[in-house]
């Protein structure tokens, strides 16, 4: 279990070589599509769309708790899941589970959640849009090794060559939390493997709530709906279909070709169901959408539209609550973003069916769910009109611009994504901030990428010569950055000292060297 060593890093990059390698005509192709990525085809039957019921994952109870803290156990292992009817499908999951438990938080509050790993791989889990100290905030060496295995050999190996903080069969990660009401999610981040790992099934919710957030009138309880969005395919033995190089996700990593600018699949699942059917009352719902897919975007809006449009009510997005509601008549998308939003099924009559489709989608991608206005019911709700105080950053307190190119390119001599023209290495740092300062980053693409830094939540300042775009709005971790494009965000790097990453969300991307490190300090 040498997996994860820098040469075991650079042995995918060769391997990649051999094959076909990305080539310019190729990603030139995908320079007008939605997605960057290349749709990967099940190999077996797909059910009808809006034909079986919504699953909300269950909330966690936890384990134990005191004064301060609450204290929650995940044993992450393979399991065996009907997701498409008839059809067995072994997945990776949080408790056996896709998506894994939600957890939920008070904010403030501390939460410590204790992995077991019984998977036969080394796992890492992030809390993607947490505020964490840096030692449990998942850094993609510091791997947490099978119960069972016999990995002293392997654990001595990564840390001499990694600096990774490894540990076996279990592992506490504590999340402090100061920070907002939020959406938060978590996932695998080993090196190398995420996009495969959480394909197999980990990722799972994990909400913040907080006093101002519970003082306004939003839908709650049952009318509060996670809804976690994510493409897979299926191959024809039932099992998860993904282009891995080594399908044992232990020694070589990587995709094959053509799936090294992302893995795209056809089948579209909500809450680890395919085009499911809820049925639902005609009042507000808040719909937390997050989009888990390895790489694909979605443009999210109602079908047919309310009258008078306006349909999807954004109150919040990767950070919490925006300042006010923003009325979209669409919403779009990119890999771990988060876009709260109240619809009010009010607005339509009963026995009407709703889809959520997906505009950027084609054929089995375009539908996403399906709403039935199930019954009357009375209302309470609404959505005020202020919902938050947010201070808008200013660029002149900036004391650094820093500039950060996202690309496809050489990595040591073969086909990959870089950062300033660099693969991802451990101990390469790309941005040294001072604890407490402000910073504006220059991010530049070619393709579409997704980016995502941790720690530091950002706001977007603008794009191009243009200001922020309708889906830039509030505190985001995520920026949904497209082809040829320049964006500017700004934040202030203060919580904790010490080594974070930042890197492409689109999964593929990530996992061949698509990542940079920033140190604050
Ligand atoms: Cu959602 Cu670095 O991750
Ligand atoms: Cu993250
Ligand atoms: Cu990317």
């Amino acid at each position: 279990m040498t997996s994860v060593t820098r040469r075991g890093f650079l042995g995918i990059l060769a391997g990649a070589a051999t094959g076909t390698a990305i080539g310019v005509p190729l990603l030139s192709g995908l320079r007008g599509s939605t997605s960057t990525g290349t749709v990967l085809r099940s190999q077996l039957p797909l059910p009808q769309p809006f034909t079986l019921p919504l699953a909300v994952p269950p909330v966690l109870a936890p384990a134990r708790t005191d004064e301060t803290t609450d204290y929650y156990e995940i044993t992450q292992r393979a399991a065996a899941a009907e997701i498409l009817p008839g059809v067995r499908t072994t997945i990776w999951g949080y408790n056996g589970t896709f998506p894994g438990p939600t957890i939920v938080s008070r904010s403030g509050r501390r939460t410590v959640v204790t992995h077991h790993n019984e998977l036969p791989v080394p796992v890492v889990v992030h809390l993607h849009g947490g505020r964490t100290p840096p030692e449990h905030d998942g850094y993609p060496t510091d791997l947490l090794l099978p119960a069972g295995a016999d990995a002293a050999a392997a654990a001595h190996h990564d840390h001499h060559h990694l600096g990774g903080n490894v540990a076996q069969g279990r592992r506490d990660y504590v999340y402090p939390l100061q920070q907002r009401a939020a959406t938060l999610w978590y996932h695998d981040h080993r090196m190398d493997f995420t996009g495969a790992s959480v394909w197999r099934g980990l990722a799972g919710f994990h909400l913040v709530r907080d006093a101002e957030e519970e003082a306004l009138p939003l839908p709650r309880g049952d009318r509060d709906l996670p809804l976690m969005i994510a493409d897979r395919s299926f191959a024809a033995d039932g099992s998860l279909r993904y282009p891995s190089l080594d399908p044992t996700l232990l020694t070589t990593p990587g995709v094959s070709e053509p799936y090294g600018a992302g893995v795209l699949g056809d089948v579209i699942l909500v809450n680890g169901v395919p085009w499911p059917v809820a049925e639902v009352s005609a009042v507000r719902y808040r719909l937390r959408l997050l989009n888990a897919s390895n790489a694909r975007r979605y443009r999210v809006a109602l079908d047919p539209p309310p009258a008078g449009g306006n349909g999807l009510v954004q109150i919040g997005t990767d950070g919490g609550l925006l300042a006010r509601p923003m009325g979209h008549d669409a919403i779009e998308l990119a890999p771990a973003q988060r876009y709260d939003v109240v619809v009010d099924f009010g607005r339509y009559r009963v026995g009407q069916d709703v889809t959520l489709v997906n505009q950027f989608g084609d054929g089995t991608t375009a539908q996403i769910m399906r709403f039935r206005v199930a019954r009357g019911g009375s209302d309470d709700t609404s959505v005020p009109d202020r919902l938050s105080e947010i201070a808008p950053l200013d660029r002149a307190s900036a004391v650094v611009t820093r500039t950060m190119r996202f690309r496809h390119g050489d990595v040591n001599g073969m086909s990959g994504w870089t950062i300033n023209d660099q693969p991802f290495s451990p101990d390469l740092i790309n941005a040294r901030p001072r604890l407490g300062t402000t910073e504006v980053w220059r991010l530049v693409s070619d393709f579409h990428h997704p980016i995502h830094r941790h720690l530091a939540h950002c706001q977007i300042l603008s794009r191009g010569i243009n200001g922020p775009g309708p889906y830039d709005h509030g505190w985001k971790d995520t920026l949904d950055l497209r082809p040829a494009e320049e964006a500017a965000i700004i934040a202030r790097f203060d919580g904790y000292a010490g080594r974070y990453i930042f890197h492409c969300h689109n999964l593929e991307h990530e996992d061949m060297a698509m990542m940079g490190n920033f140190v604050t300090g």
